[in-house]
């Protein structure tokens, strides 16, 4: 068959910029998406071969364009890398939250993953095959969960939850659904301390990515290793 066809959101920088150009490299017909077209076409071009379209994962009518690109040009979808995020709120305090910051996380953290998998599902369905990574983080894990960012914490925890009813609703379909930190990497949510590098992290993804079908699924991964949830 042609290409596998991966989809990655949240990609003009950092960890999602990276994963696309893995995904080129391992031979994937990448789909390289930002919220913003000016940085999207720009990281687009230093990657020759990817294709750009415009994502906010936040509007529900910005991820209906999406898909009926996808399904035009393409017919199917192979790979959803749920990569986008916000708010990892260092400042914020659980007993005083702004919930402003707390409904914008959901809305982009939660939601906008929650969205493209039920816009891209019956795609994947379509052809009994799919891989969909939810890029988590360790802060979302509830068995060593502290009072410290509060939005993403949640919103991440969140998101692992999802991640398990979606493997069980797809789990005869051919789809595996995981998530998966990527470590405490060097990006602008990360910062200039962190000890890994964006191909660390992104790796770490493609793992999940290019599991075989006997894989696992709604499991929680770092580096393919499983975490604690
Ligand atoms: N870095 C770490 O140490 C670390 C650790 C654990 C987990 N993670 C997870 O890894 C993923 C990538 O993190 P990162 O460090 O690469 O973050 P980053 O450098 O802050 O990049 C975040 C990306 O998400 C995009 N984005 C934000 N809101 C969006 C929306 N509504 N629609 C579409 N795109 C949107 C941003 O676009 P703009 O450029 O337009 O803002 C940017 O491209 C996130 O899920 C994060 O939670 C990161």
């Amino acid at each position: 068959m042609s290409s596998r066809i991966a989809l990655v959101t949240g990609a003009n920088r950092g960890i999602g910029f990276e994963t696309c150009r893995q995904l080129l490299e391992a031979g994937y017909q990448v789909i390289l998406t930002s919220r913003n077209a000016n940085k999207g076409k720009e990281a687009a071009l230093k990657l020759p071969g990817v294709l750009f379209h415009p994502l906010d994962v936040s509007s529900p009518g910005s991820i209906a364009t999406l898909k009926e690109f996808v399904a035009s040009a393409f017919g199917r979808l192979d790979v959803l890398i749920n990569n986008a995020a916000i708010h990892y709120d260092t400042g914020q305090q659980v007993t005083a939250p702004d919930l402003e910051i707390v409904q914008e996380a959901i809305t982009t953290n939660l939601l906008g993953p929650w969205r493209m998998c039920a816009a891209f599902i019956p795609l994947m369905r379509k052809n009994r095959w799919g891989r969909i990574v939810n890029v988590s983080s360790g802060s979302g894990s509830l068995h060593k969960m502290g009072s410290e960012t509060p939005a993403y914490g949640i919103t991440k925890a969140a998101l692992n939850a999802l991640t398990i009813k979606l493997a069980k609703a797809t789990g005869l379909d051919g789809i595996l659904v995981n998530a998966v930190c990527p470590g405490w990497v060097r990006t602008d949510m990360g910062g200039s301390a962190a000890p890994r590098s964006v191909t660390q992290g992104a790796a770490s993804i493609l793992w999940a990515v290019q599991l075989p079908d006997d894989g696992p699924t709604g499991g929680f991964f770092r580096d393919g290793k499983r975490l604690e949830w």
